[in-house]
């Protein structure tokens, strides 16, 4: 019989339903035995974004299923799992609930651990499904609801270093695309849109980027943008809007990361300064180029998930469900949802008018 434990990983924060089974190796990179992803996006499409009620019908319909299709395509029998790993924050509370009610259920009935996840552990140790990274390590986490700076201590362990003061970079993307009438779930298609354009046609702000360090901002490219498209009316303007805010977005990235690179050096004597770039944004080829360029102009290695552990997969929760399971910490039954589950709990809020940076 094999002792590697198995983590059955369970998420259901937004509008992917998604269940992965892994086990843990000895060479430390565990083995993703399956990771199903439901995406919902046919349901949200005609409104333009997520709508919270059908994404939460959407994922009690399909729970059971990938649930099941995730034990077939593992080859895995219940009695062999370890452990249920499931998000418990941040994300949609009803939606949240739907996966943390499955888990519990299973957890229970299986009588094994049940253990909750923060989904932004799921995206900042994702690269750890493929590479072996020592902590400390510089995380800039770019998704649909964050974009942050973290010094990543340790399992657990977070220190922000910098955070958007309003959007979250897939929010801009997102936001832009809808305005430049690209088809919902724009944030991905803007890219190849952008290809088609000029890049230096449109000069767009660059909210902050001489003041509050590593903090960033977006939401006066959005203003931009819309004052923008009010003048515009060719398709080429719109391609060459899309380049210019690509490599707008490309150009922050890189300055603010340079002095990410320093907070993070700070008091620290390093044999390998590692710079890990997780979330859905992540994605995005332009920003990879970029970062990699930054990363090796200031002695950082960069490290990318692979791009189907970029946006949400269940392969990252149970990746942070393994890792509390050989630590022990497991959650008891009444472990409620969380809406907002911050890594860095002592860090400030910095969301909202009047900021002081
Ligand atoms: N190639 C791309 N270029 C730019 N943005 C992208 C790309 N691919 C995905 N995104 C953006 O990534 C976001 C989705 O990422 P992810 O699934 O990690 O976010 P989320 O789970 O909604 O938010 P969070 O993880 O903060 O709770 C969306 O905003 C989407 O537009
Ligand atoms: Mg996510």
């Amino acid at each position: 019989m094999n002792k590697r434990p198995i983590i059955l990983g369970i998420e259901t924060s937004c509008d992917e339903t998604a269940v992965s089974i892994i086990q843990d190796n000895e060479s430390g990179i565990p083995k993703i035995l399956s990771n199903i992803v439901s995406s919902q996006f046919d349901i949200h499409k005609e409104f333009g974004g997520v709508v919270p009620e059908l994404a939460a019908r959407s994922h009690v319909e399909k729970i059971n299923l990938i649930a099941k299709k995730a034990l077939d395509e593992s080859g895995i029998t219940l009695d062999k799992v370890s452990a249920v790993a499931v998000t418990s924050g941040p994300g949609l509370i009803i939606c949240l609930s739907v996966g943390l009610n499955f888990a519990k259920s299973l957890a229970s009935s299986l009588k094994v651990p049940f253990i909750g996840v923060n989904h932004l552990e799921g995206h900042a140790l994702s690269p750890r499904l493929q590479t072996n990274i020592n902590y400390p390590y510089l995380l800039l986490l770019i998704s649909g609801g964050h974009s942050q700076f973290l010094s990543v201590n340790g399992l657990g362990s977070y220190t922000r270093l910098g955070t958007t003061i309003d959007d979250a970079l897939g929010e801009a993307f997102d936001k832009t695309a809808k305005l430049l009438g690209i088809e919902f779930p724009g944030g991905p298609k803007l890219e190849k849109f952008a290809e088609k354009g000029d890049p230096n046609k449109f000069k767009l702000p660059k909210p902050i980027i001489n003041k509050g360090g590593c903090n960033l901002s977006f939401a006066g490219l959005k203003t931009a943008i819309l004052r923008i498209m009010k003048n515009i009316n060719s398709e080429q303007a719109k391609y060459d809007l899309a380049a210019s805010f690509q490599k707008t977005i490309e150009e922050i990235l890189y300055f603010k990361s340079k002095i990410a690179f320093k907070e993070f050096s700070k008091n620290k004597v390093l044999e390998e300064k590692n710079f890990i770039v997780a979330g859905g944004v992540a994605a995005n080829n332009g920003i990879r180029k970029k970062l990699i360029q930054v990363s090796n102009e200031n002695n950082f290695k960069s490290i990318f998930p692979d791009f189907e552990l970029c946006g949400d997969n269940a392969a990252m929760i149970a990746l942070v469900g393994l890792e509390k399971f050989k630590q022990n910490k497991f959650n008891n039954l009444d472990l409620s949802a969380s809406p907002r589950l911050p890594l860095d709990s002592s860090a400030k809020f910095l969301k909202g008018p009047g900021i002081k940076l």
